[in-house]
């Protein structure tokens, strides 16, 4: 895997980003209440097209049931990472925590979701991805709200903490960082650089949860042919995941030493027990994605 490059989504916006709005409308349409993750704005982000498929059940089934069967497991993990991180994010609000950075923001619907809360939000992705969400909330009449800042980056290239301090961000702050779907398509260098950067300019006390890709030896035989299955489908996309992490050495790997405390390595049985287990609605959660929620010393 270190011998890949990250994929280039600079001119039409992520493609991945997309699917996982796909999710959560999805869960919403087809899933029964209580929701994993409840997020009435992602049907109006998606493109025209996956509307059409998602408005019609006939469609729908031939896409989730046809074309994309194989695949269908990976469809969970989108509502149970954002669920997990949203939690922690609220308990940090509630702690006084008035600033919230996204990093890799996608289609990300927090402002939209939360406009009374009294938080500053850092929306921070690739220009061309932006761009198109910008064009999407227009399209469906959606205004962003004031507090929402959004920052285009390429975490390969660019100066995070300049960017972010440039517009606004107040490092003497505590602040929470949201990074999730996004490591797996970085480089080893560009991770640990952001993860440095974030420390740069946080306090303590701020918080930053991201999710990982388990390494193919950590992941159990029976699940690799998913895992290699998902690479190949995100990688013709042209968002190849590059980078994993073996779960047993993520202090080690992340060097989080001397910067951050580990307040939880999230395992997707964690996971499975605290939002799946009990629904026979939702795919069981494949053993391939874990969520790392550091705290800054
Ligand atoms: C799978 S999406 C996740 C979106 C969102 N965090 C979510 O969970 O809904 C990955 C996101 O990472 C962004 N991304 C990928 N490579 C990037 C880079 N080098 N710099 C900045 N953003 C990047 C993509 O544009 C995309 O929005």
């Amino acid at each position: 895997m270190a011998d890949q490059r990250p994929g280039q989504v600079q001119t039409h916006g992520s493609r991945t980003a997309e699917l996982v709005a796909v999710s959560r409308a999805r869960h919403l349409l087809r899933h029964k209440p209580p929701y994993i993750f409840h997020d009435p704005y992602a049907f109006r982000f998606l493109s025209r097209r996956w509307q059409r498929i998602l408005g019609s059940r006939l469609r729908d089934a031939f896409v989730s049931r046809v074309l994309l069967r194989r695949l269908m497991p990976i469809t969970t993990q989108p509502l149970t990472r954002a669920r997990f991180t949203e939690d922690c994010l609220l308990a940090a609000i509630e702690n006084g925590v008035g600033q919230y950075v996204i990093l890799g923001s996608g289609y990300d619907t927090f402002a939209l979701r939360h406009p009374q809360l009294d938080v500053t939000i850092y929306e921070i992705d690739l220009a061309s991805t932006i761009a198109l969400k910008r064009d999407r909330a227009g399209t469906a009449g959606l205004e962003l709200p004031e507090s929402l800042r959004l920052i285009p980056i390429d975490f390969e290239k660019d100066d995070l903490a300049e960017r972010l301090t440039a517009h606004g961000f107040e490092p003497e702050k505590r602040s929470f960082f949201n990074w999730l779907g996004v490591t797996y398509y970085l480089s080893r260098d560009a991770i640990q650089d952001t993860l440095n950067q974030v420390a740069g300019i946080t306090s303590p006390g701020s918080e930053i949860v991201f999710d990982y890709l388990a390494e193919t030896n950590s992941i159990p035989e029976e699940e690799r042919t998913l895992a290699e299955r998902m690479k190949n489908y995100v990688g013709k996309l042209g968002e190849p995941m590059i980078t994993a992490f073996d779960p047993a050495r993520v202090e080690t790997d992340f060097n989080t030493r001397g910067c951050w405390d580990v307040v939880r390595n999230d395992s997707p049985a964690d996971q499975q027990k605290r939002y799946v287990d009990g629904r026979s609605d939702v795919y069981a959660l494949p053993p391939l994605f874990w969520c790392l929620h550091l705290s800054r010393q």
